[in-house]
Formats: C-alpha cells, structure tokens, sequence
C-alpha cells in the first residue's frame, strides 16, 4: 500500500513526501516537472513524470502501487499568470484535477488531501479569516482550487469520497534540504532572499496604498515543515474515518511587505534594496488566518513558523543552494 503524491517534486510537495517518508510511509510521486524539480526527490521515490489528468497512467500508478489514498498538490499556483492565461489554469488545475478525481475513483481510491488556497475567499469581509466567511475568489487561479473544492464535496455526497481540502495562507521557509525555487519566482520570501544575496538587484514592492498601517500588503507567513505536518495529520484523521472537512492553515499572525523585509534585512545582514511597484491586479490587501479549525479537528498547530525562523530557514538553504536544484 503506498500514498500518491501529485506535485510531489514541487516545492511544499517534497518537504512533504520527505517526512512522510520519514514517518515510515511509502510514497509514490506523480509530477509532470512544469515547474518541479526531480532533484527535490531521494533517487529511490518512485516517480512517475507525467500530468494528473492521464487517466491511464494513474489507473497504472494506482494498480501497481497498490495507492490507499493520495495528496494532491498538483497545480499552477501563480495568480497574476493566472489572470493573465486563465484558459492555462482552467485546464491544468480544474479539467486535469476531475479527470485525476475520477481516475481516483475508477481506482476504489477514496481518501484525498486537497491543496487549497487562500485565494478562494477573494477580498474578506472580516479578517482573521475563518472557514465559514463567504468564498468569492478575485483571481482564475483561487476559482480553479474554489471549483475543485466544489467537486470534492460532490464526490463526497455522492461516491464516498472523503477528503481534507487545506486551504494555505502563503507558505514559506525551507528544510536543511529542501527549499523554495521557482523559475520565474514570485513569492516575497524567496525574492527578497535572492536580493540578499545580490542575486537580484532589488524587491519588487507591488502596492503601496492598501489600507494597511505601511501601506502594503499583509499576509500569514506559514513555515513549509508546519504545512508538511498538517497533511500527515490530515492523513491520519481520513484514515480513521473522519468526516470530510475544509481547514484554514496559517498562524493567525500577518505581516506587511516591509515587515518581511526588514526582518529579513536582520536575518541575512543585508541591505535588501527595494523597488516601489503598482499593485498587481487580483491581489488582496490583507490576508491572515484564522486556524482554530485546524488545530481542534487534526491537533495542528504551527511550531516553526516565527517570521524569523521561516526567513532564517530558507537563507540557510539559499546560501547552500544559491542555484537552486539542478536541472533535470
Ligand atoms: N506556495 C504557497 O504559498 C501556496 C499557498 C496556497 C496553496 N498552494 C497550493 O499548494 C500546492 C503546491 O504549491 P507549491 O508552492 O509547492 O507549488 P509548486 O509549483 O512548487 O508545486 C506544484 C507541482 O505540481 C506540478 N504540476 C502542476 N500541474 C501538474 C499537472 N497537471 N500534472 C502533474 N504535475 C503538475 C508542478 O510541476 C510542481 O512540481 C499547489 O496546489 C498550490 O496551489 C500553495
């Protein structure tokens, strides 16, 4: 029996297949490489390199792995290409995600963690957000994942299927391993650590006029290790026979742009020069967590996710790996 991971060579991915594999599970990884690296995976994980909507080779991975239930993180997860191609996302995260769910079926495979987002409540009315505030996404990115949430429920009501749909506020940091690298990268965390290290002349601040006490945007930093933990958790609630459910992750805490990168500047030493940006379309002035959820059905609460320790872990392994992994 063997737990199959999509996006597994993606970044949050592989911190996860890395402690479920050092939870003693066996893990098989499904990832088409769009924008993961092989080399995020030990040489001896099974790897199948292709997309979640071949449903052929899913039923294959399934049959011969013996596959008792799965963690989807496969996804684009970039919201302004998301507003920019929407027909790329509607295809890659919604038409691949039912044509996987229904290869999951074929395959009597009943139990799924869904990577959800924060993207699918849109611009909140209240803040901490909980899971019961309205979802009205303002990007194609949050409606793919809002969409595929919708489809679970369905799959749930009708053919059994459970699930845990998780939906992160913005993950970050690193393992003394495996750390964030996207090629192009968008993420604050990763961009203000490569100005750190003079690999980019400066940090884009996109925004500067959201109603915030600095004017720019706040999110809920969540450390990738804390998120990896929720998904073995999740496993372990769905395993027992728990209900369906949708659960926030975040630590409750936001921070501004400039809060990141003046920690950051503490962090590395550096001076981190910055470059003031208009706001780009579809992003929300302030997004933090309410994740009492969380922690009273699955006992998940965040332990490394410190502003300090996420920028510290991922400059740790920025420095170890300053080209990030190596091409496949
Ligand atoms: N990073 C965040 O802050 C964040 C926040 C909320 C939700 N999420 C969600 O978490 C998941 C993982 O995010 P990440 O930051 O690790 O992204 P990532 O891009 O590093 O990982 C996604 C992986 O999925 C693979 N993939 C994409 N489409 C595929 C397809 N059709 N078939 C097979 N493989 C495919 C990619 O190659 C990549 O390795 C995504 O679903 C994302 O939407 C991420």
């Amino acid at each position: 029996m063997a737990i199959l991971v999509t996006g597994g060579a993606g970044y949050i991915g592989s911190v996860t297949v890395e402690r479920l594999r050092a939870a003693g599970e066996k893990v098989v990884v499904l990832d088409d490489l769009a924008h993961g690296h092989r080399a995020s995976l030990d040489a001896d994980v099974p790897f199948y390199h292709g997309r979640v909507g071949d449903r052929d080779l899913v039923a294959r991975i399934a049959k011969k792995h013996t596959i008792e239930s799965c963690l989807h993180f496969a996804a684009l997860a970039f919201v302004g290409e998301s507003m920019a191609e929407p027909a790329k996302y509607y295809e890659n995260n919604v038409e691949q995600g039912v044509a996987f769910f229904n290869a999951l079926l074929e395959a009597r495979v009943l139990r799924v963690v869904f990577s959800s987002t924060c993207a699918t409540y849109g611009l909140p009315r209240q803040v901490p957000i909980s899971e019961s505030c309205p979802q009205w996404p303002v990007n194609p990115y949050g409606w793919s994942k809002l969409f595929l949430e919708r489809i679970l429920a369905s799959y749930d009501a009708a053919y059994g299927m459970k699930f845990v749909a998780l939906r992160y506020f913005n993950a970050a940091g690193a393992t003394a391993t495996r750390g964030e690298y996207h090629q192009p990268e968008s993420h604050l965390v990763p961009n203000v650590l490569a100005a750190a290290l003079a690999q980019k002349a400066h940090v884009p601040v996109f925004g500067t006029n959201y109603a915030t006490p600095d004017g720019t945007s706040i999110r809920d930093y969540v450390h990738v290790s804390d998120l990896a933990d929720a998904h073995i958790l999740a496993l372990a609630h769905l395993r027992k026979g728990g209900s369906s459910e949708f659960l926030n992750l975040g630590t409750g805490d936001g921070y501004s742009v400039l809060q990141v990168i003046e920690c950051a500047r503490k962090v590395t030493g550096h001076p981190i020069p910055t470059r003031l940006e208009e706001p780009r379309p579809g992003d929300p002035p302030r997004l933090v967590a309410d994740a009492a959820k969380a922690q009273r059905v699955l006992g998940w609460k965040p332990v490394q996710s410190d502003l300090a320790s996420i920028l510290r872990s991922q400059w740790e392994w920025s420095k170890k790996f300053p080209r990030g992994y190596p091409p496949e």
